[in-house]
């Protein structure tokens, strides 16, 4: 099945060529309505090409009205206001979409030869991955999801901090400070605490951070010791964040850090110079950009020849563009690296490499009740939320009385009510998370979506009816409200994959889920009969087929009982 939208644009587009060509169809713009007084779908090109056509919009509206011939898919067209097209869906275009709704394919009409990279999650080697992380990783994850569905090839890149200064002040904090026993059962904490011992005892000791110099620079020049001890520290680091991904089903087609474009970054600067885009300022070299883009210079190289953050990405993007048909390239980080990113892409322009790049920011994360406030040098460990969000679906569990396998429950609800509430905020703004709204049973979270689907589930059993796919009748508005809102799926998801924003599929489900919730709390589904009770199963099987797919491109599992 395609968007309605698109299907409904395909109605209209034979009228709107024959009366005013194709130049303007670019502006035929299909949209759902929000009020059902307007029709179902509703489109303003009347309005937006009043200049172009020198003719008032309502004029243009009555001649596509007129126009417009008889329809399959749209029952009644009529002019709204100053000169909107209100759209209303046939009975039978409804009836025959919602039969036939997860037999098809849902296909969509996007470009998408080649391939997406999507550069997500991405910790810093040697350190726990705190709430930054779980941001980028559970974003990533729902848009690399959500792409996939609407037809692109994706290519899940993890693009590990995995070579800087830093790792200088491991080494020698490894080799003074380490405690084995530590080191053994908790690599990563152990890496964290020499860290942070090193940082300490070097504040007053001169000699310590020279060493750290020397251990870096042997390390960046290939020595053999230093070299293990690098490898070592990913290797351990890795194993660590492998467990969290596991725990939140997160999987990445490769794992290329920074250390992976070492190589790459000399040519960068060799590229840049030989083209004259770089030049020397105060020993370092830089790259200057146009008032235009309104950008700070980038340094790609310092005086004592060491790269930098923007040379490494800039390697990476030409290796991405040498190894993959590139469709876009997806960066998905906290809003503090705009600038970097900006002047990346910026630079990547100027090279004439000219693939679409997109950076998809996010805000910061705060707690409400204080609990996982970040204390003083301390970042939230990740692990110890998803600890704490399985214990408080346990709690909300119990207080259900929920039965059976409670930790499974618990682990699924518990991390679906994270990712949720990452997900469900629109993803630029600061979010602030509050347990109570997360892992409500009746608000917009994750919960109350799993909920909505186990109960459908249990009337699905409970009413053991059969072959009822082909059934349906639509007698009342709470039905037709479900019918019309399982219908629009395609486009919620084409909106979020446009956008890379999964809070407009969240938004979605809710609704979708707030219309079922009222269609079965007020029309006794189990005591229909026959055709009526095959109907509403139908209606009900299907609500819960798009809650299923929904939250499955949120990352999120669903339950059959809770
Ligand atoms: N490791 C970086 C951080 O934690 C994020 C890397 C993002 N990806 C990139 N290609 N720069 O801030």
């Amino acid at each position: 099945m395609k968007p309605i939208t698109d299907i409904i644009y395909n109605e209209l587009k034979p009228v709107i060529s024959e009366l005013f060509g194709n130049d303007l169809l670019d502006k035929l713009v299909i949209q759902e309505t929000n009020n059902s007084k307007f029709g179902d779908y509703q489109t303003n090109f009347a309005m937006i090409t009043s200049k172009d056509l020198r003719q008032a919009p309502k004029k243009t509206a009555e001649k596509i009205v007129e126009n417009f011939k008889d329809s399959k898919v749209i029952d009644k067209i009529e002019i709204a206001g100053p000169g909107f097209i209100n759209l209303f869906l046939k009975d039978e275009f409804i009836i025959t979409s919602l039969i036939n709704f997860d037999k098809k394919d849902f296909e969509f009409n996007l470009d998408t030869r080649g391939q997406v990279i999507i550069d997500y999650s991405s910790p810093n080697i040697a350190k726990p991955m705190h709430i930054g992380h779980l941001r980028s990783t559970v974003i990533g994850d729902s848009i690399k999801r959500i792409l996939k569905f609407v037809g692109y090839e994706t290519i899940a890149d993890n693009h590990l901090g995995d070579w800087g200064t830093q790792f200088g002040a491991l080494i020698v904090g490894y080799r003074n400070f380490l405690n084995e026993e530590n080191y053994k059962n908790n690599p990563i904490e152990e890496l964290e605490r020499i860290y942070v011992e090193y940082t300490k005892a070097a504040e007053e000791n001169e000699e310590l951070k020279e060493q750290a110099r020397t251990e870096l620079a042997k390390l960046q020049q290939g020595e053999k010791e230093n070299t293990k001890l690098w490898k070592e520290f990913i290797e351990v680091s890795l194993q660590e964040y492998e467990k969290i991904y596991k725990r939140m089903g997160i999987e990445f087609d490769t794992y290329n850090g920074e250390s992976f474009y070492h190589d790459i970054m000399h040519e960068i600067i060799e590229i840049l110079k030989e083209k004259n885009l770089a030049e020397e300022d105060e020993g370092a070299l830089v790259v200057k950009f146009d008032e235009e883009a309104n950008l700070h210079n980038a340094i790609v190289q310092k005086s004592n020849g060491s790269y930098l953050y923007t040379t490494s990405d800039l390697a990476c993007i030409k290796y991405r563009r040498e190894h993959y048909d590139v469709n876009k390239l997806v960066y998905v980080t906290d809003h503090r690296q705009q600038t970097h990113f900006k002047q990346v892409f910026k630079i990547a322009e100027m090279l004439g490499w000219k693939e679409e790049k997109v950076h998809v920011y996010f805000g910061l994360m705060r707690f409400a009740d204080g609990v996982f406030s970040t204390r003083k040098g301390n970042v939230i460990k990740l692990k110890d939320l998803l600890d704490k969000a399985k214990e408080k679906a346990r709690e909300v569990l119990e207080e259900r009385n929920s039965t059976g396998d409670l930790d499974t429950k618990a682990e699924i609800i518990g991390i679906g009510a994270v990712k949720y509430a990452d997900l469900s905020q629109n993803r630029t703004s600061d979010i602030i998370f509050d347990w109570d709204k997360v892992l409500s049973f009746n608000s917009n979270s994750s919960p109350y979506l799993q909920y909505t689907f186990a109960r459908i589930s249990s009337l699905m059993k409970k009413a053991n009816v059969k072959d009822f796919e082909n059934t349906l009748v639509i007698e009342n508005e709470y039905e037709e409200k479900v019918v019309k809102n399982i219908l629009k799926f395609p486009n919620a998801v084409l909106r979020a994959a446009e956008a890379y924003k999964p809070n407009l599929l969240t938004d979605y489900l809710y609704e979708l889920a707030q219309s079922f919730n009222s269609f079965y709390n007020n029309v006794n589904v189990i005591k229909s009969e026959e055709t009526q009770l095959k109907s509403r199963i139908n209606i009900a099987a299907k609500t819960a087929f798009v809650i299923g797919k929904g939250l499955d491109l949120l990352g999120i599992k669903t339950l059959d009982e809770m």
